[in-house]
């Protein structure tokens, strides 16, 4: 609904958010901020903050953010209007009526959900009827007491094309029934009478957050297709956005201490949800049959910071646990992450819980492992890495992963959790290199002659070592920087990174950390007091450092003669008017500033 412009602002001024949240949440004030035990996730220490004059709240711990409308919202499980309400209410503002048309569609909804809450209310009655005799036998024999059924409200769509509309079409309109995937019109006569949308099916109603109904998903008994048959989209049931499970999940976290169940679980099913449910995890949800979206994603975190994710250990299982780790990448925070848990071939949660009880999926819960671990063996499991060439494509793609990762903390760390244990296999590279027994396969190429052009490279990358408050003055020139030598490239990058990352970094620290993350071997040779022993005299200080990286970088051509190598190359494999004259561009610019002779070819 729309609001005349300013009401919402003159609302949210009127409110002292750290009041308002000060209610339920003990805040301590640290300097210009509150801070508090998050009330959307289970923590021990704060991580919860309220800017007061911001207007806004965040927690660093599972991203929950938001205004005072927000907080009540969540707080409260108040929709928009109704937090809206509540807070002009304790503020003494009027809430401005809606236009009709806002009016209509609300009230529609309103509608909707309650046509859902019939129909489920419906269903329940007939499992509990003689007519669901074979369906409450089914459910028994998979193990489901009255009590589970009663919680998840499970129900029984009779054998009949009309008993559902028989019982509620006296109270809603058709047409509404039908835009609730409640009935639906005959696929083979357009015209005719609308029909049962579920029949011969057990039940499960679908909540949203609060646990109102807002779709169902349908199971035949016994084999058949489809084995279940979900509710079609509508107003109220945007299928990417729910998780079957959320209402009676966040029930059971609230009641479980922190960190004395296994915390949130993500199974496949329906039936997986309410077995672990009834195994005693209450911490459990599913997506409807698709595979996760951010969306849920990041519901999930807003439950807990580790979320255990169910997978079968067969080929699609893990190839669905690879997809969905992708999808995460971008979304991880410090703090929040998913675990892998693996299940024997062709098992689900609900299957091992009947096999081997709670004692057997408590095991396979425990050996969940961190997302990191399933990221890096997705890439290593089975590749051979007896080529350098090998080698390079693994950390390749381990840091395309790794650049897919928009947190730059989470990012860095994982650079250097991945960086360590490339270090291995480049120690025993190197040793295989030296032994005299190695093959042509093992060795890596030979190291570039040192020409004059190197020794150039190595200062300006002394200059940096000692001085690394000129970073930022030279990144672009230091970036496009033509380096034959793999190793000065690898090192460029992480110092880049490093710079991006921790600004300001001193030249101790800077060497420290390369040393750390496997660059031992170039630094401690770069800095060697025997090579180059006139650097420390010619640049005692970072002015005169300077100038000595503007001087290397016009012997070595810098930039243009670079941008020109590169349209060299491309024409080279290629030529068209377009590359011929992006050549003739660069090598006119590097005559002009006096790097190249007209003679310089390349
Ligand atoms: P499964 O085929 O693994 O079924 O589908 P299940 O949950 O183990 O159910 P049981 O144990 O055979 O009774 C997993 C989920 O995929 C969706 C449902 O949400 C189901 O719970 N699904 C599956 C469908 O939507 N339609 C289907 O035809 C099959
Ligand atoms: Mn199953």
């Amino acid at each position: 609904m729309a609001f005349p412009p300013g009401f919402l602002d003159e609302l949210r001024s009127r409110i002292s958010l750290s009041g308002l949240i000060g209610r339920s949440v003990k805040l301590v004030r640290r300097s210009r901020e509150y801070a508090g035990l998050c009330p959307f996730h289970h923590e021990k220490t704060p991580s919860f903050y309220v800017v007061e004059d911001k207007a806004f709240f965040h927690c660093f711990g599972c991203g929950a953010h938001g205004d005072a409308i927000g907080f009540v919202m969540r707080h409260d499980n108040l929709d928009f209007i109704e937090a809206i309400e509540k807070l002009a209410g304790e503020a003494g503002l009027a809430v401005p009526r809606p236009t009709p048309q806002e009016r209509e569609r609300a009230q529609q909804q309103k509608t909707l959900l309650g046509a859902l809450e019939a129909a489920a209310a419906f269903y329940e009655a007939r499992l509990g009827s003689p007519a669901g005799a074979r369906a409450r036998s089914y459910l028994d024999e998979r193990g489901l007491d009255t009590e589970t059924i009663r919680r998840f409200r499970l129900g029984w769509a009779p054998d009949d094309r009309q008993a559902l509309r028989r019982s509620l079409s006296g109270d809603f309109p058709e047409s509404l029934l039908i835009e609730a995937g409640l009935l639906r019109r005959p696929s083979s006569v357009a015209a005719g009478e609308p029909i049962d949308y579920f029949r011969s099916r057990i039940m499960f109603p679908i909540g949203d957050k609060t646990g109102r109904v807002i779709a169902f998903g349908g199971r035949m008994i016994g084999d058949g297709q489809p084995k279940y048959l979900n509710s079609p989209e509508s107003a109220v049931f945007e299928k990417g956005h729910v998780l079957y499970g959320w209402a009676a999940a966040r029930a059971g976290l609230s009641r479980e201490a922190p960190s004395a169940g296994p915390g949130l679980i993500v199974a496949e099913g329906y039936m997986d949800v309410i077995a672990l449910h009834r195994a005693g995890y209450r911490t459990a949800v599913a997506p409807l049959g698709t595979a996760l979206t951010d969306f849920q994603l990041h519901d999930l975190w807003r439950l807990g910071p580790e979320p255990i994710l169910c997978f079968d250990g067969d080929e699609p299982g893990q190839q669905a646990a690879a997809r969905v780790l992708r999808r995460a990448l971008p979304l991880l925070r410090p703090g929040c992450s998913l675990r892998f848990a693996t299940l024997p071939s062709g098992e689900d949660p609900d299957s091992i819980i009947r096999t081997s009880g709670r004692a057997g999926l408590d095991q396979i819960l425990a050996a969940a492992r961190p997302l990191a671990d399933m990221l890096w063996e997705s890439e290593v499991r089975g590749t051979p890495r007896d080529t350098p060439e090998r080698l390079a494509g693994i950390q390749n793609r381990l840091l395309e992963h790794v650049r897919a990762i928009s947190d730059p903390m989470v990012r860095s760390e994982f650079t250097i959790l991945f960086r360590q244990r490339c270090d291995p296999w480049q120690a025993r590279r190197k040793s295989l290199r030296k032994s005299p027994s190695s093959t042509a396969v093992h060795d890596g190429p030979p190291p570039p002659p040192r020409q004059p052009q190197h020794l150039q490279r190595e200062i300006l990358f002394r200059i940096l070592l000692h001085f690394p408050g000129l970073i930022v003055e030279v990144a672009e020139e230091f970036a496009s920087l033509d380096l034959p030598e793999a190793d000065f490239v690898q090192l460029r990058h992480e110092i880049l990174a490093l710079q991006a990352l921790r600004p300001g970094l001193d030249a101790g620290t800077l060497q420290q950390h390369l040393v750390q993350s496997g660059f031992a071997a170039t630094v401690d040779a770069l800095l060697s007091p025997s090579v180059d022993t006139g650097f420390v005299v010619r640049c005692p200080d970072p002015a005169s450092a300077r100038k000595e990286w503007t001087h290397v970088i016009r012997m070595l051509g810098g930039r243009e003669r670079s941008v020109m190598a590169e349209a060299g190359n491309v024409l080279e494999s290629e030529v068209s008017a377009e590359k011929w004259e992006r050549f003739q561009a660069a090598r006119e610019q590097a005559l002009k500033q006096g790097l190249i002779a007209s003679e310089d070819h390349i």
